[in-house]
């Protein structure tokens, strides 16, 4: 399938008939890097790019090279939004494939067909909140879904595949106290939450691939990340969902876990320097500055151990390469995040 028909899942037509209103009216998001396309690179496959984060990766990648083809990989989970690659949609260079990442039949098929040459692993199951009650369906898709013969490393292994870059989260360095220092990409690991530990158990079998297979493997630590875009579970678009409907906000545990946040469009470019910039095994911290206005102290009841305190990295070796947060603050969030959130919930 190609861009000529990329209004389809599949080789099926898809129908966008939801309002796409807010969508239409939406500036795109992208990232802010432009790097020379890189020699090797022709066919670029995204799991979870329907998502989050993959999907500002997905069009970033689909706007800013045209000559790399970008096939985005997902299952369509309950967070997920064919709205959120709506814009690239019907671009040459943009394909949908509807797929699960525990299925080595639909992967195997997906490489083939787009003679994928670079994998950006993204899909998994990335709701603590959930790992709390659901924590088999974290194993599974973050473990299974990585690991042979389940099924994306073995995937990638079986037909040749080269570059894979894996997503994780500093979530793997476990709880920073306050008066630690930023956590190096040397840090052991050491997860407290089953999300967590899902994302360190992948993680291992990534390296095993490095050297046993010499598939090469960039694995990048990324801090909590913002924007439109985002389903509202999460801090800053829950927050809003529930404020539009004249909802107290929820905490978590008493209110006092700090967290870093960082714009979608700095984390799209840090992701675009590691592809271009990157070197073969070697792990990224992608970190934030600390939003001072986002600092909230009014306690609400709760399990307060099971959330860490806070995460904490230093990401001197990414700036190193080039990479700088741009935009401080959450006004680009808030800014029409009311109409997307409004379209994604249906009321
Ligand atoms: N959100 C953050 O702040 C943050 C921070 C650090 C790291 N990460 C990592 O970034 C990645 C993306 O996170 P996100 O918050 O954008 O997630 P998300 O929940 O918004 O998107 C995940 C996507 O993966 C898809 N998916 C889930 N299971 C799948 C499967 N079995 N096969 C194919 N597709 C599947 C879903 O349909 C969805 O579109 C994850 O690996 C996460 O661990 C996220």
């Amino acid at each position: 399938m190609t861009g000529a028909d990329s209004n389809s899942v599949n080789g099926s037509p898809f129908n966008f008939s939801e309002d796409l209103r807010p969508w239409k009216d939406a500036p795109v998001l992208i990232g802010s890097t432009r790097f020379m396309p890189l020699p090797h690179t022709e066919n670029i496959m995204i799991t979870g790019g329907a998502g989050f984060i993959a999907s500002w990766v997905v069009r970033h990648l689909t706007m800013t090279y045209p000559a790399y083809n970008i096939v985005s990989f997902d299952k369509l989970d309950y967070c997920f939004s064919l709205k959120n690659t709506r814009m690239p949609n019907g671009t040459q260079n943009f394909t949908f494939y509807k797929g699960d990442i525990t299925n080595e039949n639909e992967v195997l098929d997906c490489l083939g067909r787009h003679n994928i040459d670079t994998i950006f692993h993204f899909a998994a199951q990335s709701h603590v909140d959930q790992s709390f009650c659901n924590s088999y369906n974290f194993t599974h898709t973050n473990v299974y879904g990585t690991h042979y013969p389940h099924v994306l490393l073995e995937s990638a292994r079986k037909v040749g595949i080269k570059w894979f870059i894996h997503i994780s989260t500093d979530e793997v360095y476990g709880e920073a106290k306050d008066d630690d220092r930023d956590f190096l990409e040397t840090r052991m690991l050491a997860p407290t939450n089953l999300y967590a530990a899902s994302k360190t158990a992948a993680e291992m079998l990534v390296h095993s691939y490095l050297k046993s297979f010499i598939l090469l493997v960039i694995i990048a630590y990324c801090t909590n990340v913002f924007s439109l875009h985002r389903y509202p579970e999460k801090i800053i678009s829950k927050f809003i969902y529930q404020l539009n409907r004249g909802q107290p906000v929820t905490l978590q545990g008493d209110g006092s876990p700090t967290r870093w946040l960082l714009y979608a469009g700095d984390a799209a470019s840090a992701f675009d320097m590691i592809l271009h910039k990157g070197q073969v095994g070697q792990i990224y911290n992608i970190g934030a500055d600390l939003l001072e206005e986002f600092q909230i102290s009014q306690s609400t009841p709760g399990d307060v151990q099971k959330w860490d305190h806070q995460y904490a990295i230093d990401d001197t070796k990414l700036r190193w390469l080039g990479w700088e947060q741009k935009i401080q603050g959450i006004s680009r969030s808030v800014d029409g995040y009311s109409n997307q959130v409004t379209a994604l919930c249906g009321t």
